[in-house]
């Protein structure tokens, strides 16, 4: 009885895309809402258009109204990853004792890089990406590496034995930084995919730490495979988070993960690292990583009507556009190519439809002519944010 009435209540929550009128929206002061004067329609960085999770909100009110706004201690982070991989993923491999917290998934990729390679040595990534592997990897003075994806958005296997080879000739200690699931395409790199990473960095020497943030916004019917649990996965060092899938990037945590293979680089991470997250921040991601199943399943369904509303709106009134819905992640990658707005068609929808894009040219080789849109809002905004484009055409 208790089972059937839990089903129920997990059913009938509420799409938390639905929640919020652009009015209420328009009152925040993060980033998305505050970059662009009011006139403009933001639709770019990864914030979602949601209120926060219940037992996220409850956790994070509680402590305040307890006043425990000190330090972080212990391992709940960790361990209710470890709880969720196993529930969601199947996965039992990730180990308490090979975890750390670390600030956020940007600042954890550059301790990794430190831990697994020297200043100046190359870094692979697999073009177009989130431009910050980029900017973060260029401003610890490390040459970047291009592997292309392959026009149909999946890891081009010859591009990335050329590319570990390129970077091992370069001398010092290549790694390779891998997003999945990748940022901007949604693409989920499959079981197979993720050995035959594993497999060619060992041949060439190069160490992965695989940017994993993503991985709980992973649609109904498609598997995520942690690349820690793939043969040959085991040196590796991912970092994962409760930001992305919850909308908690105010609310600063992460974690860092080594397979068994790396746990001696991941021991040697500077302590003055686990001063970085915030507590509040912890208690937050943990809360909803312990009791924001439910929410994140509203949310994953309402993402694939989004998924489909925009794959409509496109076809009706931007027909040329070119829209592959990914089975992850709230952004969608448009080839606006066909379009003849140029190589930066997002400065053509913010100058003449008052729309904020995100510039496909930013994510490196393969991004000019695309946008990428955050569909991670209400179907109201949405229809309004294809309104707003085809207008700019
Ligand atoms: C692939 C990827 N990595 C990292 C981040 C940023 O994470 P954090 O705020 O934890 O540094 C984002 C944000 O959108 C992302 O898409």
């Amino acid at each position: 009885m208790a089972h059937a009435s839990n089903d129920l209540v997990v059913s009938l929550a509420a799409n938390p895309l639905r929640q919020l009128s652009l009015e209420q929206l328009r009152e925040r002061t993060s980033m998305k809402w505050r970059t662009y004067p009011a006139d403009v329609l933001p639709l770019w960085v990864a914030e979602m258009d949601v209120p926060l999770a219940d037992p996220v909100a409850r956790a994070v009110h509680a402590a305040v109204d307890r006043g425990d706004t000190g330090y972080p201690a212990g391992t709940a982070y960790a361990e209710a990853f470890a709880d969720f991989a196993a529930r969601r993923w199947g996965w039992d491999g990730l180990a308490v004792e090979r975890s750390a917290i670390v600030p956020d998934v940007m600042l954890g990729i550059v301790e990794m890089l430190k831990l697994v390679s020297g200043p100046g040595d190359p870094v692979v990534i697999n073009c177009p990406v989130y431009p910050p592997f980029y900017q973060f990897v260029r401003s610890d003075r490390r040459p970047v590496v291009e592997a292309p994806l392959s026009t149909a958005g999946r890891i081009d296997f010859a591009a990335l034995a050329a590319a570990y080879q390129d970077a091992a000739g370069r001398g010092g200690l290549p790694v390779h930084l891998l997003c999945s699931p990748h940022n901007p395409t949604g693409t989920v790199h499959t079981a197979d995919e993720l050995s035959e990473v594993a497999r060619l960095a060992r041949r060439y020497g190069v160490r992965v730490v695989v940017d994993e943030i993503h991985a709980p916004i992973v649609a109904d019917g498609t598997r995520f495979v942690p690349y820690l649990s793939v043969p040959g996965g085991a040196n590796g060092l991912s970092l994962m988070s409760a930001s992305k899938a919850w909308n908690l990037a105010g609310l600063k945590a992460a974690i860092a993960v080594a397979g068994p293979a790396a746990a001696d680089d991941l021991a040697r991470l500077p302590e003055e690292v686990s001063h970085g997250p915030s507590h509040l921040g912890i208690v937050a991601h943990t809360a909803a990583l312990r009791d924001g199943g439910a929410w994140l399943d509203a949310l994953l369904t309402g993402l694939d009507e989004n998924r489909r509303l925009l794959a409509g709106l496109l076809h009706d009134h931007l027909p040329s556009v070119r829209y592959r819905p990914g089975a992850a992640t709230y952004l969608g990658w448009l080839d606006c190519r066909e379009l003849g707005l140029g190589d930066d068609p997002a400065a053509a929808f913010l100058k003449h439809g008052r729309i904020a894009l995100s510039h496909g040219a930013d994510f490196g080789p393969g991004g000019e002519g695309f946008v990428r849109l955050n569909l991670g809002t209400s179907p109201e905004i949405l229809t309004e944010a294809v309104r707003r484009m085809a207008s700019a055409v």
